[in-house]
């Protein structure tokens, strides 16, 4: 369980992070989603006692990360993949983890195995590794002490549709076991995959939370029909607002059941009818995207320094 209450952290007169609350459950995986700069990694490392709060606060399993006695054990981290020491193998930098949190060397193997790394790759030095291999391995890291939370920030990064996949199945089972799950990802493709809770953050603040379910429903109905204008023109007699798609289909605000009636009364064959694919969660990042985009582009204005001094 992680609980983050009223977080906000300041850099001088900046607000990375903006009084963020919010929860990840046990036996759920908590997708951490915004673009570029929202404030993901500095909360995680807020979380994990790497960056002091200005003021909230952050808690794992009811405590404070530095009240966990073995951290590694409850709580398995990977922050930057890319901050391995790329002179050792993949091999050497687990059985150092292993020692430090005072695990078996069988945990090890185990481990590899767990994350599919091959003998051969766990070998190599690091510094040879793809960024998928180095996420397979911050992975593995964060995994070998056996912790009840896991908290990753942008662990999809570099892995392809079958990596993304893959670590879906891999979180998946870790949350069936119980185990709690944050992840973070600037992509909502990826947290759409692996995510059965989301979060979104933009700008520092939460903009959205809840389940994937709940923020993928659009809350409107797609139908098919010999005949979509009349049953558009029905739709819209009843007060409901209609759009007929490119594909001849009929998109309503109307829900599924007054669709079927309306078809039914109306003499109308309809041969598909089923909730509509969601645009609100896409229309909403592409948004936060687009002004944090344009945030940066009219920084120098936004500050009041003068130009072409540094802020
Ligand atoms: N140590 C720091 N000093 C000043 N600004 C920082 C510092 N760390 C992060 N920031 C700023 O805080 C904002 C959020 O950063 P970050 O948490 O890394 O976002 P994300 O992980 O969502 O991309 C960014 O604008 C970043 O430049
Ligand atoms: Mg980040």
């Amino acid at each position: 369980m992680i609980q983050i209450d009223g977080l906000t952290k300041r850099y001088g007169r900046f607000t990375a992070v903006n009084n963020v609350t919010l929860t990840a459950e046990p036996g759920r995986v908590t997708g951490f989603l915004g673009p570029n700069g929202a404030g993901k990694s500095t909360t995680m490392r807020i979380l994990v006692g790497l960056t002091d709060p200005s003021s909230g606060s952050a808690h794992l399993l009811g405590r404070h990360f530095s009240q966990l006695p073995n951290p590694g054990r409850e709580v398995g981290v990977l922050l930057d993949a890319s901050a391995q020491h790329g002179g050792r193998t993949g091999r050497e930098i687990l059985t150092l983890a292993a020692r430090t949190m005072g695990l078996s060397k069988a945990s090890v193997g185990e481990t590899l195995e767990r994350v599919s790394l091959t003998e051969e790759e766990a070998g190599r030095r690091v510094r040879n590794y793809s960024l998928g291999m180095r996420q397979r391995l911050g992975i593995a890291t964060a995994l070998i002490g056996d912790p009840e939370v896991l908290i990753l920030d942008e662990p999809a990064n570099g892995l392809d549709p079958a990596g993304i996949r893959w670590m879906r199945d891999l979180l998946r089972g870790f949350a069936d076991d119980g185990g709690t799950v944050l992840l973070s990802s600037h992509l909502l493709h990826e947290i759409e995959v692996i995510a059965d809770d989301i979060v979104v953050i933009g700008n520092g603040r939460i903009v959205a939370q809840g389940t994937k379910q709940e923020l993928l429903a659009s809350g409107e109905s797609y139908a098919r029909s010999s005949d979509p204008t009349s049953l558009g023109r029905m739709l819209q007699s009843a007060g409901h607002n209609v759009e007929i798609t490119t594909d001849g289909a009929v998109r309503t605000d109307a829900d599924l059941a007054t669709v079927g009636q309306i078809a039914f009364d109306a003499g109308l064959v309809l041969s598909e009818l089923r909730a509509a694919d969601g645009a609100g969660l896409e229309e909403m990042f592409l948004q936060l995207t687009a002004e944090t985009q344009r945030d940066h582009l009219e920084t120098p204005e936004g500050l009041d320094t003068p130009k072409g001094k540094a802020a």
